[in-house]
């Protein structure tokens, strides 16, 4: 037997209010025919002023507790990926807690923009397979549409904001069962003039805005990932061959397509919903993974691998057997 990190339950929220490409044509000058095909993206979420990071969090996993079948107050360790927490403290992490009512345990967040819920999900892995808790909520949870500046029509376009959450519980498993079997994390601070935030309160007092040389990003988005998403499932002796579904992270249908391509993966194996999230950072691998547990896709027994790459740079691929 070994002691793994299994998934019990997967929850998602978005913002009530969805925005079409067309709806967007009407603010800045971009069209619904160039932001689907240079994207793939028709439709994003974008939150009122009574949504926000932690509304959507704790929504997620309310519905990820709910799917497990298990009780807040089981939960010892939270786990909260965001770039945009509610404030600059406390954790965002600990308002979803209170919210839930599992006060007493580890909570906290991790800042790894569009790969921090693999950060996250690593992390809270390390934590169960130590002893730390025995069970974790995972949780990445976004509010992008606050950074965006929407007069730049080169990213206002890409984002939307929406939340994703699993649990994870700790248990003594055989070497075929489930759980999370391998994960690969990286980063690389020189390139982080191709994805920032201008602004914080650490240096100018405000929150800033995103900035991004998209073409440079995508460049590298698709060695990175190809070479992580070779390598973790490498260091276990599998090929892509063995993969049931690969979730990845939703930037541009164009980089989902290219990194299949790469690893000779069938299309049909990718889990897409750039369509109709956008780009939603930190929650994007886990809104896809909700999607298509609750669709009937992914089932148990299935080995997934979950995959982002994002400001920093940072990026990494999660293995796991549902
Ligand atoms: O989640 C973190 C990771 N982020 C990513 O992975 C994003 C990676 N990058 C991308 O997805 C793509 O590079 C973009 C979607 C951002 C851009 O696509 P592209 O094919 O690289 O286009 P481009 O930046 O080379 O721009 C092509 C043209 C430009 O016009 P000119 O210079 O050729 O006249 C842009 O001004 O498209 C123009 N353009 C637009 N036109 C209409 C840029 N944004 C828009 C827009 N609507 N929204």
């Amino acid at each position: 037997m070994i002691r793994r990190s299994v998934l019990i339950g997967t929850g998602s929220a978005l913002p009530r209010r969805a925005v079409s490409n067309a709806e967007l044509a009407q603010q800045v000058d971009t069209s619904d025919e160039w932001i689907v095909e240079r994207t793939g993206i028709r439709n994003r979420h974008i939150c009122a002023d009574d949504e926000n990071t932690a509304t959507l969090a704790i929504d997620a996993a309310r519905r990820a507790l709910e799917a497990a079948g298990i009780d807040a107050a089981s939960i010892g360790l939270i786990v909260l990926a965001t770039a945009t927490p509610n404030q600059t403290f406390p954790a965002t992490a600990t308002i979803v807690q209170d919210a839930l009512g599992c006060n007493g345990g580890i909570a906290f967040d991790v800042s790894a923009v569009c790969s921090g819920f693999l950060y996250a999900l690593s992390v809270a892995d390390s934590m169960l397979r130590t002893g730390m808790a025995s069970r974790a909520l995972v949780i990445g949870a976004e509010t992008f549409s606050r950074i965006l500046d929407w007069e730049d029509r080169t990213t206002c376009v890409l984002f939307g904001d929406g939340a994703g959450a699993v649990v994870l519980e700790a248990r003594d498993v055989a070497p075929d069962g489930p759980g999370i079997l391998a994960s690969q994390l990286h980063a690389d601070g020189a390139h982080n003039e191709l994805l920032y935030v201008d602004g914080g309160p650490g240096t100018t007092a405000t929150v800033g805005h995103l900035r991004m040389k998209g073409r440079e990003v995508f460049r590298h988005a698709v060695v990175n990932l190809a070479q992580v998403l070779g390598d973790v499932l490498e260091g276990v002796g599998l090929s892509s061959a063995d993969i049931d579904w690969v979730v990845p992270h939703q930037a541009n249908q164009r980089i989902l397509d290219a990194t299949a391509k790469k690893l000779g993966l069938p299309p049909e194996k990718v889990i897409v919903t750039v369509d109709r999230h956008a780009n939603t950072s930190a929650a994007s691998v886990p809104l896809a993974l909700d999607t298509a547990v609750r669709d009937g896709r992914i089932k148990p027994g299935d080995l997934v691998v979950l995959e982002a790459m994002g400001g920093g740079f940072t990026w990494g691929a999660s293995l796991l057997r549902i």
